[in-house]
């Protein structure tokens, strides 16, 4: 598609430089990552965080992640303990969020964390990301780059339909690798998933040595990506479906499935990588395409799949 955006720039140095600027003047820009784009701000800045808060229309009690460039950075805000060493040395920098004890002292805002005394930290490996990191001396609040309960953008361009004019600055670092947001992990208690990702349970628990929970439907809204309005397109869906009539989309999965106007495939070769980094962009076309109806095949609910399910789950809920 052309890009007819005049806020979006190029990943170059002069764009970093640019990119920089506004957030050392604790304003707020449109990054990649490696799972969906963000909306960064300086995470010690009153200021940058009420932006993100309002630019995304977010409540105020669903924290933010804060973005580090390694461990070192992350030491004076954060407690660490042996279940977060051994993860961050398997995985990162990569699409996994830690949620930790905040230290006493931390210069976090208090808004980041809506208050709480945990934070959720996270290392990622983007190229653009680490760039900007390795330059600042704050870390960065980031969510996903969209308005509030909407689909996670993975493109610059998605980045810029979302708030238009509103973010003077969108780095483009290409499609957004992943395509759905990072695993969650809660390390304070009894280890929980909050939100599945790319990293699967089962992995985390085999490097552990330890059960993992995964809590995507409970009603102890601890993390409110599980609030039922999430990565939604906001349009009637019926998951597990064998076939669908013509006027509605139909998103499949595999070979079997013959080419037509209203069917989208996730992945022809049935690979559950390359259907969720499909799966936001499908969505996006689906909406744009202004279908009343959408059906679902079934989606194998194992690695990569369970965080898929998880977010079909989440937009069938919605609309139900
Ligand atoms: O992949 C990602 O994580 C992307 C990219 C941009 O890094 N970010 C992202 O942020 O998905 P956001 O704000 O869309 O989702 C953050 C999730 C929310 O579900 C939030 O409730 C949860 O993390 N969270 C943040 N701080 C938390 C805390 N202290 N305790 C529990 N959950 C927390
Ligand atoms: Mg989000």
């Amino acid at each position: 598609m052309k890009n007819i955006y005049l806020n979006i720039f190029r990943f170059n140095n002069n764009s970093i430089s640019k990119a920089i600027n506004v957030l050392r003047k604790n304003s707020i820009v449109g990054l990649p990552t490696e799972t969906v784009y963000g909306l960064a701000g300086n995470a010690y800045s009153k200021k940058s965080i009420n932006k993100i808060y309002s630019t995304k229309g977010r409540p105020k009690k669903n924290p933010l992640i804060v973005h580090y460039l390694n461990i070192n950075n992350a030491k004076e805000d954060v407690k660490f303990n042996k279940d977060f060493f051994i993860l961050y040395k398997k995985f990162c920098p990569g699409p996994i969020t830690f949620i930790l004890k905040k230290k006493r002292n931390s210069k976090i805002q208090p808004k980041v964390t809506s208050g709480l005394k945990t934070v959720a930290i996270r290392f990622p490996k983007h190229k653009v990301m680490k760039t900007i990191l390795k330059k600042l001396n704050f870390p960065l609040a980031i969510p996903s780059a969209n308005q509030s309960s909407g689909i996670s953008p993975v493109t610059a361009i998605d980045v810029a339909e979302e708030f238009a004019e509103k973010i003077k600055i969108i780095v483009d670092g290409g499609k957004s690798k992943i395509g759905i947001e990072s695993t969650v992990i809660d390390l304070t208690g009894k280890l929980k998933i909050l939100r599945p990702g790319a990293i699967s349970a089962s992995e985390i628990s085999k490097i552990l040595k330890k059960k993992v929970k995964i809590i995507t439907r409970s009603k102890l809204i601890k993390a409110p990506g599980m609030l039922k309005k999430h990565y939604s397109p906001n349009i009637p869906m019926k998951l597990n479906q064998k076939n669908s009539p013509k006027n509605h989309a139909f998103i499949v999965f595999g070979k079997e499935f013959k080419k037509n106007q209203n069917i989208f495939n996730l992945s022809k070769k049935s690979s559950l990588n390359e259907a969720a980094s499909n799966l936001y962009k499908i969505f996006r076309k689906i909406k744009k395409l202004k279908y009343k109806k959408i059906n679902v095949v079934r989606i194998p609910n194992k690695d990569i799949g369970i965080a898929i399910n998880d977010r079909l789950k989440h937009a069938e809920e919605k609309r139900r």
